[in-house]
């Protein structure tokens, strides 16, 4: 008999993502099953990435979990469902290959951590990046292959959307079971170079009411969301999937921002009503069209989701005038050199015409910080055993 190793561990890290077509409301809680098919883009994880590290042990004497350096509860039904779908198709595959190496227990307890590069409070979508991560590792760990994002999917809806890079669709799917309510890739990262992000952070505020509750509050409320879902959704999906095709800026850029619009109008004509902009937001949403106007084009289109935090798509061509835009808008309090993070810019000369047309009234201080950043790949394997959140014991590494 093959000689165990003590401990089995796997490192890997999962994007972020940020819908251009929302997802909100769910048909099965349980299952996370969604009212409307999805769309999103996902985030380059130089930038923005979750990385996790799993362990198993015949030495472990129960499922732990460590988030950010926390010891977390491991109890979560959301992680649980996660653990017991890898474990089920982990011993799916053992029999199903009778007679191969089964190098560890699946009746192992597991060791879990978990970090983000990024502010969880940033209000940025850390569910999203965190259980695509712990999927993809679990899957790394077991030595499980196939779709995955139907797992993903059960630990957040928008999860799902992380297991792949580039541009992805969540097809809502028909059947009860779930089976057919997955992540596809529409087109890779690779697909539009030009493409890039900036992260307008307003706000660290914990958001007033969290997606789970609001948008099953919606669901139980709103018939502006049960149009939308069974009347716009649909043709919407097509057209963005369209534009992204034809690498169309001025259909895609469109379409985020009514997408985004009507997203919040549901939220709004839910009862009680949820707000998630502020006036910051509302003041960013008329900066995006009056920098249009100006330009007598879209050049910039922004999008929302359950916070105040603004994400802005924009071109390689038109990044460092909008980054200057902002600047002026909003000027930065304190952290001047420090208000632009993520990929590099250079500063630019603004027009006179386009400084009277677009910056009316600064608020300063509004935004904290932008993030530039750019569509990028799927959950990577990170092979280096440095890199491990977990040491020899098990236990979280002290730099975790
Ligand atoms: C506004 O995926 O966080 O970001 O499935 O309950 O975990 P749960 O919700 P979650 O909702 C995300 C909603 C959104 C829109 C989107 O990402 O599509």
């Amino acid at each position: 008999m093959a000689e165990e190793k003590p401990l089995t561990v796997v490192t890997c890290t999962a994007p972020v993502n940020i819908a251009v077509i929302k997802y909100w409301g769910k048909r099965d809680e349980e299952l996370i099953l969604p009212i409307n098919s999805s769309l999103s883009v996902t985030l380059h994880q130089d930038q923005l990435k979750t990385t996790t590290t799993a362990a198993i042990s015949r030495d472990f004497k129960e499922d732990r979990l460590w988030l950010n350096g926390e010891e977390a509860d491991v109890g979560h039904p959301r992680l649980q469902s996660c653990l017991r779908e890898m474990r089920r198709l982990a011993r799916k595959r053992r029999g199903g290959s009778a007679g191969a190496a089964a190098p560890l227990s699946l009746a192992y307890k597991v060791h879990v951590a978990s970090v983000n590069n990024f502010p969880t409070a940033a209000g940025l979508a850390s569910s999203a990046a965190g259980y695509a991560c712990l999927v993809h590792t679990l899957a790394r760990l077991y030595g499980v292959e196939g779709e995955l994002s139907e797992v993903a999917r059960q630990g957040s809806g928008s999860a799902c959307r992380s297991m792949h890079g580039g541009f992805v669709q969540w097809l809502m799917g028909e059947r009860p079971d779930g089976k057919d309510s997955i992540a596809q890739q529409v087109a890779p990262e690779t697909h539009w170079p030009e493409l890039r992000v900036l992260i307008l952070v307003v706000s660290a505020e914990k958001k007033p009411v969290g997606s789970t509750a609001g948008m099953q509050t919606s669901v139980d409320t709103s018939l502006l969301l049960k149009h939308r879902a069974e009347a716009v959704v649909p043709e919407r999906m097509s057209q963005m999937i369209q534009f992204i095709q034809q690498r169309d800026f001025e259909g895609f850029g469109q379409l985020t921002m009514k997408d985004s619009n009507q997203f919040h109008a549901t939220c709004l004509d839910t009862f009680p009503p949820i707000f998630y902009l502020n006036d910051v937001s509302r003041h960013i949403i008329a900066l995006a069209h009056r920098f249009n106007a100006h330009h007598g084009k879209t050049k910039v289109a922004y999008t929302f989701d359950a916070g105040p935090n603004a994400v802005v798509f924009t071109l390689a061509d038109t990044v460092e005038e909008f980054v200057e835009v902002v600047k002026c808008s909003f000027p930065p309090e304190s952290n001047g050199d420090q208000f632009l993070k993520g990929l590099p810019a250079r500063p630019a000369l603004l027009s006179k015409e386009l400084l009277s047309a677009v910056v009316l009234e600064p608020v300063p201080g509004a935004i904290r910080y932008i993030l530039l950043t750019k569509p990028g790949p799927g959950p990577q394997p990170l092979d280096d055993p440095n890199l491990h959140l977990l040491g020899a014991d098990g236990l979280p590494c002290p730099s975790a």
